[in-house]
């Protein structure tokens, strides 16, 4: 990952999750980033956000069975779906799919491969990342869920620790 060298308080850096419908695994990363930033005190440092490539749930709040999760674990999901835009590969300093569709899904918004160095993907950050992907819980149980917020808060650890060496 290469996309900004420093990261200061003028200069914050800008991460969107994207998962399909953008109420179930990305809501769940961008909760949990922001909040392991809050516990580090880097809240100036980071602009944290997630959207989905469907337009399935646009407006909704995160799934009840993620928020549930969530709470439990003192992580709080504010989202509220919306689409992923051509322009946010603009926009953020990294974009980070949930899973190998997703990640399709971006880089096809990527005409020139202009972008292809901020798309990357959850997994590539889980210490143990299986086959790479976060699976879709949405058809699933609770245990679906709570594997999701397993492998992101773990996955999430890793990036902000990688993240924070580019402070300044
Ligand atoms: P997410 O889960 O991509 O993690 O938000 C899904 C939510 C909705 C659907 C699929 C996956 N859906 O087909 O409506």
């Amino acid at each position: 990952m290469n996309p900004k060298n420093t990261i200061s308080k003028e200069n914050p850096f800008k991460i969107c999750f994207v998962c399909l419908g953008n109420i179930c695994r990305s809501p769940t990363a961008e909760g949990i980033f922001q909040h392991l930033v809050n516990e580090k005190g880097l809240q100036p440092y980071f602009y944290v956000d997630s959207a989905g490539t469907s337009a399935f749930h646009i407006g909704e709040r995160a799934n009840s069975k993620s928020r549930q999760i969530a709470e439990k674990n003192g992580v709080e999901l504010k989202s509220r779906a919306r689409r992923f835009e051509a322009e946010d590969l603009d926009e953020f300093d990294i974009v980070v799919a949930m899973d190998s569709e997703n990640y399709q899904n971006i880089v096809s918004l990527d005409d020139n491969g202009s972008y292809s160095d901020k798309i990357i993907k959850m997994r590539d950050y889980d210490p143990q990342p299986e086959n790479g992907d976060v699976p879709d819980p949405y058809y699933g149980g609770m245990d679906g869920f709570r594997n999701v917020f397993d492998i992101v808060y773990r996955s999430c650890e890793a990036l902000l620790d990688e993240l924070e060496n580019q402070i300044k």
